[in-house]
């Protein structure tokens, strides 16, 4: 749990440029990716986050050295001889989960603990477990550790995912890439990050086309034909979306930077549907806002929907906009926590299963608030930007996972906060 806490003041507004950092949900995965390449790796734009440490721990457990410099880590793997990742790592991290595809795919083998569900939901793996069987891996469960094991090696096959899985269809790929035969992932999930993972696999000397549609082919090529390579992760979408919220919510402009506007159309379409001007350029989006927020409906669904982890972000927009909203929940069971702590700050929602009712009010008030995960920690921060009076946003620990410098980024739009510990803050 962090020791600090975030104080805003209030009665704010947040106008300038931002740069964004390199997208966690894709570094993480081209981290675990360089095990399949014998030698030193080196991943650009990588952002300084929490997450990031522990995937570092994670391939250094395997026998990795990691040196960071600045935004670029080199990962050499030359020397990883370990197959195993412990329930102390992967229950610090769930992501840590995607070292499963490349160690299946280096060792023919991994022992790799369950991941447990978090906040937001149950957080299964079922599909990852299916989709790598029918490569010809066995798994058997040993005391919370799943062990994978492949008797006839790994081979090309037809896999058709159940649902858009974006962890799933990454560690089916990292393990196909190096099967014996062609694998058709069809249904397969069509976020940026795995177009990014494509890339880099491709890069290293694997044969992947599609990535990015529903529909990716990968012709297996031997673990020897599998090189390092150096990788420039894409920017993070979700940062970038989280601060053109700040934008929208307080007026603007602001800019974000480093960012390919077609990662964010739906977004975009959503922010001037509720009453924002958006311009875009070859890598930035910039919003502004001249008249009130109107109200919108949406709908969380795989990429290109409206993407799951900027639902607080909007939920925030909507609970301050003229009218009534309604956000429908399609990814993650239990994603709703952050409406709790925005009612304690005056917003007026009701939950029913899936679905959020949200009338908008003329204002929210500052109050202590805490993180339920970094995505609503961060959206709970913008919040208290505008919120009347002074906003305690707790359990800091989830913000630091994703965004880089938040306070310091938000500081430099405008904003009036500080990271303070929580001791000095009572
Ligand atoms: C990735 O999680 C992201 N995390 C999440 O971002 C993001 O919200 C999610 O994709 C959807 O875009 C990382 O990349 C590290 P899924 P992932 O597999 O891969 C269910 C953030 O805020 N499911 O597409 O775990 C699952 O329970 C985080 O940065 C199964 O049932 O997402 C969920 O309800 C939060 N069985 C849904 O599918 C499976 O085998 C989507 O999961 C796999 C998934």
């Amino acid at each position: 749990m962090s020791s600090e806490i975030i104080v805003v003041k209030g009665n704010n507004t947040l106008a300038g440029d931002v740069n964004v950092s390199g997208a966690k949900n894709s570094a993480l995965k081209l981290m675990a990716a360089s095990l399949l390449g014998q030698g030193a790796s080196t991943i650009h734009n990588v952002p300084v986050i929490s997450d990031i440490e522990i995937m570092s721990e994670v391939l250094e457990r395997l026998g990795a050295v990691i040196e960071r410099s600045g935004h670029s880590l080199r990962v050499d793997t030359s020397q990883v001889d370990r197959c195993e990742t412990p329930y102390e790592l992967v229950s610090k991290m769930r992501a840590s989960i995607s070292v499963l595809g490349p160690l299946i795919g280096r060792f023919g083998k991994a022992h790799v603990a369950m991941p447990g569900g978090c906040q937001i939901g149950a957080r299964k793996i079922d599909m990852h477990l299916v989709g790598l069987e029918a490569l010809g891996v066995e798994f058997d469960v040993d005391h919370g550790v799943l062990v994978a094991h492949t008797p006839n090696g790994l081979r090309g096959t037809h896999v058709m995912l159940e649902f858009p899985s974006v962890g799933a269809t990454e560690n089916l790929l990292m393990a196909a890439v190096v099967a014996e035969g062609t694998t058709f992932i069809e249904n397969a999930a069509c976020e940026p990050e795995i177009e990014d993972l494509a890339n880099m696999l491709n890069a290293m000397g694997a044969q992947v086309t599609g990535a990015g549609t529903s529909q990716i082919e990968v012709v297996g090529v031997p673990l020897s034909a599998m090189h390092p390579c150096e990788h420039t992760t894409v920017g993070d979408r979700i940062e970038a979306g989280t601060f053109l919220a700040g934008g929208a919510l307080t007026g603007g402009p602001v800019a974000v930077h480093g960012i390919d506007p077609a990662y964010l159309r739906m977004a975009i379409m959503k922010l001037r549907a509720m009453g924002c001007a958006v311009e875009t350029g070859a890598d930035w989006i910039r919003v502004s806002r001249a008249g009130d927020l109107t109200c919108t409906d949406i709908q969380t669904l795989p990429h290109p929907g409206f993407p799951t982890d900027l639902q607080a972000q909007f939920m925030l927009l909507a609970a301050v906009a003229e009218g009534t909203s309604v956000i429908t929940e399609n990814v993650f069971e239990n994603r709703f926590m952050f409406a709790a702590e925005l009612m304690r700050m005056g917003a007026d929602i009701t939950i029913d299963d899936h679905h959020a009712l949200i009338r908008g009010v003329a204002g929210l008030q500052g109050a202590p608030v805490s993180s339920t995960d970094l995505r609503a920690g961060a959206a709970l921060v913008l919040a208290g930007v505008v919120a009347d009076g002074e906003t305690r946003v707790h359990h800091i620990e989830h913000i630091d996972r994703g965004y880089e410098d938040y306070v310091g980024k938000l500081s430099r739009l405008g904003a009036d906060v500080a990271r303070v510990s929580a001791a000095d803050a009572r």
